[in-house]
């Protein structure tokens, strides 16, 4: 299966670009180079790792992802300025050939008179400067006309056919807003097709946000209309509502033959689930139970009728197995008796490949954890790899002792024992709640002032001995870091939590507000 197949749809996932603008989805370096690994598993065909001239943790993060992967295209996002420009092109040089520029530049009546001050002339040939550069700098140039769905069908036109003869090989057209309707966003490819001489060599691309819940709908149409590659993240992470969920674009082409006959991608499906919930665990990003393909829900039978169903036949009820997607058979897994052999089994099946340190540190904790509790599910592995093996690359503060008093109607207290290095350092305060004595405990041990913007708490597992997992987001002067805890005890896994966000608070840089050129 080629990709110059013209029934071979490219998936273009941007989980580590547009899914990591999503308020409180912020990764680390590490992170995305293990969440670029796993879509590169899956079989994504680009992964647009970042915004290079965004930041400086964006630029080491596509370059790092450029040298992590070999066979997947690496992007970078750029503006339609030189700098940007060459800033992606540095970035994404250890990919080689497999380098992409994604530059973009907003063609809309709205953007051009309120944002860019600009009239249609000069964005066109801004456009086609930004292309020229970037094909001076690497051969895989791809453009973005943002705000594409409420820009002048004419206009947009024109754009297009400008920036194809300055050497642009993909052209991506985005629904910036989410305003797009699917037969209204059909019709728009269809017409840049019949108006844009040369546009059936290049590839069309779309790219959509879920506003309105239509995103799915709007990239199926498109495609229908003649699209090739489709934009999208892993469980529809992104900025506002989100973007289009890789899981379910792809399943959709794959259940609905009847109406994508022939059309592939390269993903193998049974790689969605495991996926889904490295970057649910990464992020921190909670995953709504009832989330098609991929959420808790979206193979469990409740109703008597649809369970006698699908024990006739899962087809009266299933439109996909969940085998297809990597669900896994039964989420029980491991227990105390269980050893190091069963437990690497499980990790692989779920998309856990470690190396042979972290695979000690996990295990002794999965020993830990089954003296405490009966039987180890899959979610707790997930919650035990995010602990042992990506929260210690950030731990600075550890946590030693904790003790709360909280009587209801009274002020909580906490005292807490925290170590830095060998150092130890204990102290205590009160607060409405335990949570908030912690909160304002650790502010004082560490130097800091962090404002709680959210916070949640949810049972990893079933089962009155489950751990509980906090994930939370705090505002620490500039930056916004969401942190997480783990703990058969709530409380520890809330002081757990509010410890992980203060330290990786250290490590990340304030963003930088970047003019819309
Ligand atoms: O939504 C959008 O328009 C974008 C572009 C940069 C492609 O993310
Ligand atoms: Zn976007």
């Amino acid at each position: 299966m080629s990709q110059d197949d013209p029934q071979r749809i490219l998936i273009f996932d941007t989980t580590l670009r547009d899914g990591e603008q999503s308020p409180g989805a912020s990764m680390n370096l590490d992170e995305k180079v293990e969440v670029a690994r796993s879509l590169e598993q899956l079989g994504v065909d680009v992964i647009e790792a970042g915004f290079p001239i965004a930041s400086q943790g964006d630029f080491e993060a596509v370059r790092a992802v450029a040298e992590a992967t070999s066979r997947v295209r690496v992007a970078g996002l750029a503006r339609s300025l030189e700098k940007d420009i060459v800033r992606c092109a540095e970035a994404v040089a250890p990919a080689g050939d497999r380098g992409r520029i994604h530059t973009f530049l907003a063609t809309s009546a709205i953007h051009r008179e309120f944002k860019l001050n600009k009239a249609k002339d000069e964005i066109i040939r801004q456009a086609v400067a930004a292309v020229t550069c970037a094909r001076s700098l690497v051969e895989d140039v791809e453009f973005s006309p943002e705000d594409a769905s409420r820009t002048e069908p004419e206009f947009l036109a024109e754009v297009v056919q400008a920036v194809i003869e300055a050497g642009a090989r993909t052209i991506n057209i985005p629904d910036t807003v989410g305003y797009a309707y699917p037969d209204d966003f059909a019709h728009l490819i269809s017409e840049l097709r019949r108006r844009v001489a040369g546009i059936d060599d290049i590839v069309i691309s779309v790219h959509c946000h879920d506003d309105l819940g239509l995103s799915v709908a709007n990239s199926l149409a498109a495609v229908r209309a003649g699209a090739r590659q489709v934009e999208c993240t892993i469980n529809g992470i992104g900025e506002r509502a989100g973007n289009c969920a890789l899981e379910e674009v792809v399943m959709a082409m794959r259940v609905r033959q009847d109406l994508f006959s022939g059309y592939t991608t390269g993903i193998v499906s049974e790689h969605l689930y495991g996926c889904s919930r490295l970057v649910t665990s990464i992020t921190g990003l909670p995953l709504q139970r009832n989330k098609a393909i991929v959420g808790d829900n979206a193979f469990a039978h409740e109703s008597g009728i649809h369970q006698h169903g699908v024990l006739k036949n899962p087809g009266c009820y299933e439109i996909m197995t969940p085998a297809t997607v990597g669900v896994p058979k039964t989420d029980m897994v491991l227990g105390k008796h269980s050893g190091r052999h069963a437990l690497v089994g499980r990790l692989t099946e779920l998309g856990l490949e470690l190396d042979d340190a972290a695979v000690d540190r996990v295990f002794t904790a999965f020993k830990d954890l089954a003296d405490r509790k009966k039987e180890i599910y899959d979610g707790d592995l997930f919650a035990l790899v995010e602990q042992q093996v990506r929260g210690r690359e950030v731990s600075l503060w550890r946590l030693v002792a904790l003790t709360t008093t909280a009587t209801s109607g009274h002020v909580a207290t906490a005292t807490v024992t925290l170590a830095k290095n060998d150092e130890e350092v204990t102290d205590a305060a009160t607060g409405d709640g335990p949570v908030d004595a912690i909160v304002n405990v650790i502010d004082r041990i560490c130097g800091v002032s962090g404002v709680l913007l959210d916070y949640r708490l949810r049972a990893v597992t079933r089962g009155r001995d489950a751990q509980g997992e906090v994930s939370l987001q705090v505002a620490l002067g500039e930056i916004r870091v969401g942190g997480k805890g783990l703990s058969t005890d709530v409380i520890e896994a809330s002081c757990l939590a509010y410890l992980d966000a203060v330290n990786r608070a250290a490590f990340v840089t304030p963003p930088t507000v970047l003019d819309g050129v």
